[in-house]
C-alpha cells in the first residue's frame, strides 16, 4: 500500500505553531523543537500552509516569490533542516503549492503590468473589458464584486478568481506551465514528500463555461503528475478542488492525475447528520461517491484553515447549517462558517469525539487541523479567517508557551472556556482522560487497522436513522463502526454468534449480542478471529 493511503495528516500553520526567536511569529526552528509532540501524537504527514515570501494579504496564499521562505520563518536552510528532521523521525511533509495565482507584488506581475508589451504580459490574463467569462462565479463573495480588476497602469483589466490582489496566471501560456514545473522541481529537490495543490479547478478560462474543471486544466494537471512520477516517484499530489463527487472523480483521472483529493462534500454532511440526528445525508453523499482508481485515496477532514465551506450543499441545507452552527451572523463568511470544531460542538466532548470517530472510520485518510486535537476555540473578533488561525496553546503560562514575545502575530485565545488556561497541550498530555488522548487513541487504532483506509463500506440500513453504523471490510480484516448521533442512549443488536473486541478500548473485554451506545457514543468493534 502506498504510504499516503493509510496516513494520518496534520495541517500545520507554521506562524501559529511555535516561536523560537521571540518575534511573535512561529518559525521552522520552533517547529523542530516541537516535533516530539507530533511524533507522540502519531502524525504520519505534516501539511504546511504556504511558507513563501508574501505580503500576507491572504496569509501566504498570495505568493511574492516561489523560490524562498518568508523571513519570519527562517532561512531556506532552516526549511531543509526541518525536512530532514521530520524524515529522521519517520514522518513526512507536504507543502502548499499555489498554482492558480500569485500576489500582485510578485515580480512576474510587477513586470507584466508595466506595459502591454512587457515580455511577461502573457503570464497573466488581461482584457479591455470586464465582461468576459461572465459565467464564472465569484468565490470570495464577501469581498469581491467581480473577477476582473482594472489596472490603471495599462488601462486593462486582469483576471482573478480570489482576492483582487491575486492575479490568475495564464495557463494558455506554455511559459507559465513550464515555470510552474520548475517551481515543483525546486521544492521536490528539497526533499519534501509532495504538495497540497491549491485551488486546482480554476487554471484555464473559456468563454461560455463556468471556468472550472475544464479539460485543458486536467491536461495540465496530468502533465504535472507525469513530471512528478518521472522525476520523483512516490511523491504525493493532493488536490484542493471544492467540487461535487462526480467532478472530483475527474481529478484522479485514470490514476494519472492526483493521488489524493479532499472530499469536500462529505464534510458539512457530518455536521448536518449530527445536528439532525439523522445519518441520511452522509449515506447519500457517500453512496453518490464513485469508486476511485487503484492507488488513489480521499483526504477527509472536519475543519481546516478556511471557513467551513457550505458550497457543496443545497441552499436549504446551507440555511440549516447557518441557523444551527452560526446563528450569530458574525460567524458567517462567504458561503461558510468561520469557527473551529470544539465551539461548533458547543464544547461537548462526546460530540467532538463522535465527529472524530466518523472521520477516522469512514473511507479516506484523515487530515487533522492543528489545535483541534485539544479542542481549541476561535476568536470571531479577528477579521476574515484569522479567528481560526490563533497560536497553538501549549501551556497555561505566558504566551501559552507559543512565544515569549510581548506582541504576537495574533492574540492567543484567552476566554473562560477555550482559553489557554483551560485548554492546552501540556495539561492534556498529562491527563489520560483528555480529548488529546482520545484523539491519539483513535490515531493509533486507525494505524493498526489498514482496512479503514480502502476497505469496502457497508451500511447497517436496518438501524434507526439516529445511528451511523457500518462495516469496513477488506482482505486485511473487518471493523464494525457504530455511532449514535442522538442525545439518548441506544442499544444496537449485533450479528448473533459473533464475538467482538473493542479496538479503541481493548480492556473492555468481549462484546456480543448487543451493545449499548451512550448519547453521542461511538464504538469500533472487531470480530474476533475463529
Ligand atoms: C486556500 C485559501 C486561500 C485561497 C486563495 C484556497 O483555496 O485554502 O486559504 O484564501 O485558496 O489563495
Amino acid at each position: 500500500m502506498q504510504w499516503y493511503i493509510n496516513a494520518v495528516f496534520y495541517e500545520l500553520y507554521l506562524r501559529a505553531f511555535a516561536d523560537s526567536n521571540a518575534d511573535g511569529h512561529g518559525d521552522f526552528a520552533g517547529l523542530r523543537q516541537r516535533l516530539d509532540y507530533l511524533e507522540w501524537l502519531g502524525v504520519d504527514c505534516i501539511w504546511l500552509l504556504p511558507i513563501y515570501p508574501s505580503p500576507l494579504r491572504d496569509d501566504g496564499y498570495d505568493i511574492g516569490s516561489f523560490y524562498g521562505i518568508h523571513p519570519d520563518y527562517g532561512f531556506l536552510e532552516d526549511f531543509r533542516m526541518t525536512v530532514d528532521e521530520i524524515h529522521r523521525r519517520g514522518m513526512r511533509i507536504i507543502t502548499d503549492l499555489v498554482v492558480n495565482h500569485t500576489s500582485d507584488q510578485h515580480p512576474w506581475f510587477q513586470e507584466a503590468r508595466r506595459s502591454k508589451d512587457s515580455p511577461m504580459r502573457d503570464f497573466y490574463v488581461w482584457s479591455d473589458t470586464d465582461d468576459r467569462y461572465a459565467d464564472a462565479r465569484i468565490i470570495f463573495v464577501d469581498t469581491e464584486t467581480s473577477n476582473w480588476t482594472f489596472d490603471p497602469v495599462t488601462s486593462q483589466y486582469y483576471w482573478h478568481r480570489f482576492f483582487s490582489h491575486q492575479p490568475d496566471l495564464n495557463y494558455d501560456n506554455p511559459k507559465v506551465r513550464q515555470a510552474m514545473l520548475d517551481v515543483v522541481r525546486f521544492w521536490l529537490d528539497m526533499g519534501i514528500d509532495g504538495f497540497r495543490v491549491d485551488a486546482v479547478p480554476y487554471l484555464y478560462e473559456r468563454e461560455g463555461t463556468s471556468c472550472e474543471n475544464l479539460p485543458e486544466t486536467h491536461d495540465f494537471l496530468k502533465e504535472l503528475r507525469h513530471f512528478v512520477d518521472t522525476h520523483y516517484p512516490g511523491r504525493l499530489l493532493l488536490a484542493e478542488a471544492n467540487q461535487w463527487p462526480q467532478e472530483l472523480l475527474d481529478y484522479f483521472g485514470a490514476g494519472d492525475e492526483f493521488h489524493m483529493c479532499f472530499h469536500f462534500p462529505v464534510m458539512p454532511r457530518l455536521y448536518m447528520a449530527l445536528a439532525r440526528q439523522d445519518r441520511s445525508s452522509v449515506v447519500q453523499i457517500l453512496d453518490d461517491t464513485p469508486a476511485i482508481p487503484e492507488g488513489c485515496q480521499w483526504a477527509v477532514f472536519l475543519r481546516n484553515h478556511d471557513e467551513l465551506t457550505l458550497e457543496m450543499v443545497t441552499p436549504e441545507d446551507r440555511d440549516f447549517m447557518w441557523q444551527t452552527y452560526a446563528a450569530d451572523t458574525h460567524y458567517r463568511l462567504n458561503l461558510g462558517i468561520r469557527r473551529r470544531l470544539a465551539p461548533l460542538m458547543d464544547g461537548d466532548r462526546r460530540k467532538i469525539e463522535l465527529m472524530n470517530s466518523m472521520l477516522f472510520t469512514l473511507p479516506g485518510a484523515p487530515v487533522l487541523y492543528y489545535g483541534d486535537e485539544i479542542g481549541m476555540g476561535d476568536d470571531v473578533t479577528l477579521p476574515d479567517r484569522n479567528g481560526v488561525r490563533t497560536p497553538l496553546q501549549w501551556i497555561d503560562g505566558p504566551g501559552a508557551g507559543f512565544s515569549t514575545a510581548p506582541a504576537l502575530y495574533s492574540p492567543v485565545i484567552g476566554d473562560a472556556v477555550y482559553g489557554y488556561h483551560q485548554v492546552n497541550v501540556q495539561a492534556q498530555q498529562a491527563d489520560s482522560t483528555s480529548l488529546l488522548h482520545a484523539v491519539r487513541r483513535m490515531i493509533f487504532a486507525r494505524k493498526n487497522l489498514p482496512v479503514l483506509a480502502r476497505g469496502s463500506l457497508e451500511w447497517l440500513h436496518d438501524l434507526p436513522l439516529q445511528t451511523l453504523c457500518f462495516w469496513r471490510r477488506s482482505a486485511e480484516g473487518a471493523v464494525l463502526a457504530l455511532h449514535n448521533l442522538s442525545d439518548q442512549p441506544l442499544d444496537i443488536p449485533l450479528e448473533p454468534g459473533i464475538v467482538f473486541s473493542d479496538a479503541l478500548y481493548p480492556d473492555v473485554g468481549p462484546v456480543s449480542g448487543s451493545v449499548r451506545l451512550e448519547a453521542y457514543g461511538c464504538r469500533w468493534l472487531l470480530p474476533e478471529a475463529g
